[in-house]
């Protein structure tokens, strides 16, 4: 169907790609907003437990007969271990010193704030811990003296944590990639339906439809369907002059020609020199066969006109067969050929009764045309439930081995032609005329193989 067109990408796999790829980035980035969000998440709470063992451990520090003393409780360490199996560090300190825990603790080094804990990552025993460190006054003697209490978990828990996190974000961006994946192919697939359902609407057309497209289309198409229907009408202008022109040219050609050869005539009468009236009867053939081509070249133009703007009416094939068969009797018996007419009950059809007319008349001039004389020639017309058909058999010896396909084409002549006046679309004709229709021309030889059976069939409404 794209024959010949200069295709440049497709609509469909552009819009695949970008929502594809907007697609993969959005993943990414949700990713990304899920892994934080859940590691800031994981961090505070772990920061707030921290915080808590550490505030109970400050707590229970308390000034004894003039002295700093720690009771550490066994449920500020132990809250942290119901977190992860990590180990757990801490330090107590005063401006004297450590009071007890890890001396080497690498936190805490700075004084804090009282009621400003402060958080940090640092490493200690080749391990990477979180602390936090926090400080109170005591009283020691009417003396203020601060204490610092800094409490260190190593972190492979939340490692471990994270790496789950990790894993169910990118779940969470994998299913979401998929999914907008499908609505991706699903969105390009219909954005592209409206153009496909175009395409197959004007493809189904026949060759002769030449009607606007009003199907309803998106706003997006619109500009491109005015221009086709533009484009089709300009086409129909044009089809139409030039119809218009030929059936004219041929008109005007026929009326002259038809004095010269009255002319010839009478002067082929008046000669008797054997050398002038040979190139007289060739003149005579010259404007036979030109005579022929303008009024074939008319009914033509005709056919293609009435085609195109088909008027059905009843038309009754038995009787218009009929009728053809008789005018052309005598043209039939001036080669001795026996004209017969088989048909019994009519056998109607819908249909422009000028047009089928013009196509028997030229099938059954073929049959007594290529007939030689003495033969005879059968037209007949039955019509059974599905189908109405004429048929004109002959004993012209038939088509041979020629394309009969060929035939129907303008201007296209037999091999058995060659002595006949004729233009070569008396055929063509009776094709149009039944294709128009919505039937077709059946052109073999004859059962018998004596000559041609040449049919015209019509489907039944
Ligand atoms: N009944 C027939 N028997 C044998 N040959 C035929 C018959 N009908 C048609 N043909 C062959 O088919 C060819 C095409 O026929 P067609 O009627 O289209 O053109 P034509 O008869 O040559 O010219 P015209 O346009 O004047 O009818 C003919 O030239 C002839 O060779
Ligand atoms: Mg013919």
């Amino acid at each position: 169907m794209s024959a010949g067109v200069n295709v440049s990408g497709s609509i469909r796999r552009r819009l695949l790609v970008q929502l594809v790829g907007s697609a993969a980035l959005l993943a990414a980035l949700l990713f990304i907003a899920v892994l934080a969000f859940v590691r800031n998440v994981a961090e505070e709470s772990h920061d707030r437990i921290l915080l808590a063992s550490a505030t109970s451990i400050l707590d229970s520090v308390s000034v004894q007969s003039g002295e700093l003393t720690a009771d550490i409780p066994y449920a500020a360490l132990s809250m942290l271990g119901n977190v992860s199996d990590d180990r757990v560090f801490y330090r107590i300190t005063h401006p004297g010193g450590t009071l007890t825990g890890y001396d080497d603790l690498p936190v805490g080094g700075v004084p804090v704030q009282p009621g400003q804990p402060v958080f940090e990552s640092a490493r200690y025993k080749g391990e990477g811990i979180r602390a936090v460190t926090i400080s109170r006054r005591l009283s020691v003697q009417g003396v203020p003296v601060p204490v610092q209490v800094s409490v260190a978990q190593t972190r492979l828990g939340q490692a471990t944590l994270l790496e789950q996190l990790v894993w169910s974000a990118l779940y969470i961006g994998a299913g979401f990639f998929v999914l907008a994946s499908a609505l991706a192919f699903w969105s390009a697939q219909s954005s592209i339906k409206p153009l496909r359902s175009l395409t197959e609407a004007v493809s189904r057309r026949g060759p002769k439809d030449l009607r606007p497209v009003t199907r309803p289309v998106p706003a997006e198409m619109s500009p491109l369907v005015s221009s086709l229907n533009s484009f089709i009408s300009r086409l129909q202008a044009s089809l139409a002059r030039s119809e218009d022109f030929i059936a004219e040219a041929a008109h005007r050609v026929r009326t002259p020609l038809a004095t010269v050869r009255t002319q010839a005539e009478t002067t082929l009468m008046r000669v008797e020199k054997e050398k002038n009236r040979a190139s007289l009867r060739e003149m005579i053939r010259a404007i036979d066969e030109s005579s022929r081509a303008a009024g074939q070249l008319l009914d033509h133009a005709m056919v293609s006109f009435r085609t195109d703007s088909l008027e059905l009416k009843e038309v009754n094939l038995t009787e218009l067969a009929r009728d053809l068969t008789e005018r052309l009797q005598p043209v039939a018996e001036l080669k001795d050929i026996a004209l017969h007419f088989e048909g019994g009950s009519p056998v109607c059809i819908q249909g422009d009764g000028i047009l089928l007319q013009n196509a028997v008349r030229n099938i059954l001039d073929n049959a007594i045309k290529y007939s030689g004389q003495d033969s005879e020639v059968w037209v007949r017309v039955a019509g059974s439930g599905a189908q109405q058909k004429i048929e004109v058999e002959d004993q012209a010896g038939g088509f041979g081995g020629e394309d009969t396909e060929a035939l129907t084409r303008r201007f296209v002549r037999g091999a058995n032609a060659k002595d006949t006046i004729g233009s070569g679309l008396g055929l063509t004709i009776a094709r149009e005329v039944a294709e128009a229709h919505g039937g077709s021309l059946i052109i073999k030889n004859s059962q018998t193989g004596a000559g041609a059976c040449v049919t015209l069939c019509f489907p039944s409404h």
